[in-house]
C-alpha cells in the first residue's frame, strides 16, 4: 500500500525515476529497480524503475537542445521560472518535508527545514538573475575599452547524497538555471522518492509557467550511467556530493577530460570551547552539531576540543543532554521526535564498528555506545568518546553517524592546530566572549576550514554565503555569495573603438 506521505505528494509506490523532459517520464522497466528502505521500519518505501542507457542519452540529447533556448532567455526571465519552483515549494513545503524524514530519517522539522532551504536558494536566485555580475577594466591601450562577461556553461551535472536529498539539488540546480544552464540530476539511490516528488513540484510549476524544461532526472541501479555521465564530454560541470573516495575519483575522472568539478565531499568538523565560553550557547549548539539528523550532515561536530578548567563541567551538561535526546529517538515524521534512524543498515555497522575501534584505542564511552535492540530500523544511541587523543585513526576519520569525540586543550593555539590537524576542512566553530581569542581563531593562522563561526555551532548553514570546504572536503563552493561563477563561463573582451591599432605590452609589429 502507497504510504501516506508519497500519497500526498501525488506520488504511487511504483515510480518511473527518470524524468525525459517534454512531461513525459520513462516508461523503461527493465534497467533495473531501485527499493529505498523506510529506515524507521527497515520496509520497502517504494519501487523506482531506474533509466536505462538510452533514457540517458535522450536526457542528454533533449537538455543539449533546451539548453540553446535556455542561453539566451534573458536572465531576470530565467529568474521568473525560479521564482515559481519556489512558490510550489513554499505550498508543498509540509508534505515534502515530511517525504525527507520518512525516506531519509531525518526528523520532521529538519525536512521542513530543508525544503525551506530549497525556497530560500530559490528567492535567493531570482535575486541573482539580475545580478551576475562582470567587471570593466581600464584598458592601457587608448580608445579602448576592457570588460568581462558571463555566459551560460551549459548542462550542469549534479550527483547528491542521501543525507540532504532535496536542498543540495536546488543549491546547484536553481542557481545553475538562472545562470542559464539546464540541469541533469542523478539522485542517491537510497532516497530517489524526495528527488522525484521535488522534480514533479518544480515541473509542474515550470509548465504552468510557460517555461520550457530545464531540469532532467535519472536514475542508475548500478554505477554504470553514473560513470558514463562523469565522463560525459557534454557536460562541462560535474557537482558532486558525497563521500571523500568517490569524490576523489570523481574529481579526477572529470578533470581528465578537462572538465570542471565541483565537490562537497566529507567533513570532520570541531568545535572549540574555551574557558570564557557561554555554556548556554555551548551546551545547545554542541548537542544540535553532533545529535542533529543523527550526525548524518557533513557539517555534523564530530570533535569536541575544551579548556582544560571547564571540560568536567562541560562532559557533564552533554551527558544529561544526550539522556534528555535518548527519551526524543523514534519516528522522524513525528515533529516531537528530535532524533530519528541512521539511513542505512551499513551506516549502523560504521557506527558500531567507529565504536569498537574507539575502545580499542583507549577511549571510553561516556554515553550512548550501542544501537537499539528493541525496535526494527536502524536507530542508535548519541555517543560520546573521551580519552581520545586527536590523531586516533578513528578520530581523523569521519563516520557518518552521532559519535562525538570530546579532547581537552590547555593553550588556544593547540586546540587551533588540533582542530586543522585532520585531513578534512570544511566546518569549524568556536565558543568564546575573548576577542582576542575569536580572531585568533578567524585569522590567517586559525582555522583552515571553509566555514569557520563563533558562538554558533558548524552545521545549519545559511544559504547566503558560499558553502564548501578545503583539502578532502574538496574546495567547491555552492549556494551564495557568487558561488554562482563555478556555473558560468567568464570572457573577458576588449573593444577598439579608435583609428589605430596599437598592441598591448608596448609592443611594435610595424610592416
Ligand atoms: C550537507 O550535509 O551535505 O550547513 C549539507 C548545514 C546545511 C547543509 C549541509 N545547511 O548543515
Amino acid at each position: 500500500m502507497t504510504h501516506a506521505v508519497l500519497a500526498a505528494l501525488g506520488l504511487t509506490d511504483s515510480e518511473s525515476g527518470t524524468y525525459l523532459g517534454n512531461g513525459e517520464w520513462s516508461p523503461t522497466r527493465d534497467a533495473g529497480v531501485l527499493e529505498p528502505i523506510n529506515p524507521t521500519t527497515g520496509e520497502v518505501l517504494g519501487r523506482v524503475y531506474a533509466s536505462s542507457q538510452g533514457d540517458y542519452e535522450t536526457i542528454v540529447e533533449r537538455a543539449r537542445a533546451a539548453f540553446k533556448v535556455w542561453r539566451t532567455t534573458p536572465a531576470p526571465k530565467r529568474g521568473e521560472a525560479i521564482r515559481l519552483c519556489a512558490e510550489a515549494l513554499r505550498r508543498h513545503k509540509d508534505a515534502l518535508g515530511s517525504l525527507v524524514a520518512l525516506e531519509m530519517g531525518k526528523s520532521k522539522p529538519e525536512g521542513d527545514g530543508e525544503v525551506q532551504e530549497m525556497i530560500d536558494i530559490g528567492e535567493f536566485a531570482v535575486g541573482l538573475s539580475r545580478q551576475l555580475y562582470g567587471l570593466t577594466m581600464h584598458s592601457e591601450r587608448p580608445g579602448h575599452r576592457m570588460y568581462e562577461q558571463w555566459h551560460p556553461l551549459g548542462l550542469v551535472g549534479i550527483i547528491s547524497a542521501f543525507n540532504f536529498p532535496v536542498a543540495v539539488w536546488s543549491w546547484n540546480s536553481f542557481i545553475a538555471a538562472v545562470c542559464g544552464d539546464i540541469s541533469i540530476w542523478k539522485p542517491s539511490p537510497k532516497t530517489p522518492l524526495s528527488a522525484i516528488a521535488s522534480m514533479k513540484i518544480c515541473n509542474e510549476a515550470l509548465k504552468a509557467g510557460g517555461f520550457p524544461d530545464i531540469f532532467f532526472l535519472f536514475n542508475d541501479a548500478g554505477t554504470e550511467l553514473a560513470q558514463r555521465f562523469v565522463d560525459d564530454r557534454r557536460i562541462p560541470l560535474i557537482s558532486f556530493t558525497g563521500s571523500t573516495r568517490v569524490g576523489r575519483a570523481v574529481g579526477e575522472r572529470v578533470a581528465r577530460r578537462m572538465g570542471r568539478s565541483l565537490l562537497e565531499l566529507g567533513g570532520n568538523n570541531a568545535i572549540i570551547v574555551d574557558a570564557t565560553a557561554d555554556l548556554k550557547l555551548a551546551i545547545p549548539a554542541i548537542v544540535f552539531g553532533a545529535v542533529g539528523t543523527a550526525g548524518q550532515r557533513c557539517t555534523t561536530t564530530r570533535r569536541l576540543f575544551v579548556h582544560e578548567s571547564i571540560h568536567d563541567e562541560v562532559l557533564a551538561k552533554l551527558v544529561a543532554a544526550y539522556k534528555q535526546v535518548e527519551q526524543k529517538i523514534g519516528d522522524p515524521t513525528d515533529p516531537k521526535n528530535l532524533m530519528g534512524p541512521l539511513n542505512s543498515r551499513d551506516a549502523v555497522q560504521a557506527y558500531l564498528d567507529a565504536i569498537e575501534k574507539a575502545k580499542a584505542a583507549g577511549g571510553k564511552v561516556e554515553t550512548g555506545g550501542a544501537a537499539l535492540a528493541d525496535r526494527p530500523g536502524n536507530f542508535v544511541l548519541p555517543t560520546i568518546v573521551t580519552g581520545l587523543s586527536n590523531d586516533a585513526e578513528v578520530v581523523q576519520t569521519e563516520t557518518f553517524a552521532p559519535i562525538l569525540y570530546v579532547m581537552k586543550f590547555r593553550e588556544l593555539q593547540d586546540a587551533i592546530d588540533m582542530q586543522n590537524d585532520v585531513p578534512q576542512g570544511l566546518s569549524s566553530a568556536i565558543f568564546t566572549q575573548n576577542l582576542k581569542a575569536a580572531e585568533a581563531f578567524l585569522s590567517a593562522a586559525g582555522s583552515d576550514c571553509g566555514i569557520a563561526n563563533v558562538n554558533i555551532g558548524t552545521s545549519g548553514a545559511e544559504i547566503g554565503g558560499a558553502f564548501g570546504g578545503e583539502k578532502e572536503t574538496g574546495g567547491g563552493r555552492e549556494s551564495g555569495s557568487d558561488a554562482w561563477k563555478a556555473y558560468m563561463r567568464r570572457q573577458t573582451n576588449t573593444i577598439n573603438y579608435s583609428d589605430a591599432l596599437p598592441l598591448a605590452q608596448g609592443i611594435k609589429f610595424e610592416l
